[in-house]
């Protein structure tokens, strides 16, 4: 068989229009992006077993878990940071204020997450809130393409562990990643 280069070998086809590096691009972010859900499944089952009444509720009733996943995304930033900043093509006029042409904006879904005039008592987590408008997933044409994918994770890893693993509990010391964009859990020590 033919020895293939580097170059072949992460040979990705590219999309219309899209030239080659930009599809790579594209696809590595979505590669990237992809790890998040674990990452967030992690830090969810901390949420659950930081305070067993917690996952002994959803144990009791499995039903709720995916109000549960909505809750705990609303309340958990799953990034290190403010995210990226836009860039202003022209002026625009918000609140009361003028962010000109050029200027940098950082838009913070933590802090919208826990707006005082959308959520009732924000800095609460409560499993039993009504999923509402978080924007956990960002929101307009940069919503999160694996939105969908990445609720499905996490509805059916928190669905499994409560109803096949109903005793699991913390075992031990919990470290964090130190580095990763991403923020969350780097080892999660556990028992059943
Ligand atoms: C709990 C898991 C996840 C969260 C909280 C999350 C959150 C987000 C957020 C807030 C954005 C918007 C960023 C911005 O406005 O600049 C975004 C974009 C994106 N996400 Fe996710 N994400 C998750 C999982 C995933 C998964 C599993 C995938 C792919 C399989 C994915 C793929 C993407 C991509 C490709 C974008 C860029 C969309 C664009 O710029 O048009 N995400 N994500």
């Amino acid at each position: 068989m033919a020895a293939r280069t580097a170059s072949e070998s992460r040979d990705i086809p590219s999309g219309g229009g899209l030239v080659p590096s930009a599809t790579r691009a594209a696809w590595s972010s979505v590669v990237i992006r992809s790890a998040a859900a674990s990452v967030a499944a992690c830090d969810m089952v901390l949420t659950l077993l930081s305070d067993r009444s917690r996952s002994e509720s959803l144990v009791a009733d499995p039903e709720r878990v995916p109000a549960a996943v909505e809750e705990m995304l609303r309340i958990t930033p799953l990034g290190r940071n403010a995210g990226m900043p836009r860039i202003a093509t022209e002026d625009v006029e918000l609140t009361g204020g003028t962010v000109r042409a050029g200027d940098a904006v950082l838009v913070s879904t933590v802090a919208a997450n826990r707006d005082p005039e959308v959520f009732e008592h924000p800095e609460d987590l409560d499993l039993d809130r009504e999923p509402g408008s978080h924007v956990a997933f960002g929101f307009g044409p940069r919503h999160c393409l694996g939105a969908s994918l990445a609720r499905m994770e996490l509805q059916t890893a928190i669905t499994t562990l409560v109803t096949r693993v109903p005793t699991l509990d913390l075992a031990g010391e919990v470290t964090w990643r130190a580095t990763a964009l991403v923020r969350g859990p780097a080892e999660l020590p556990v028992r059943w």
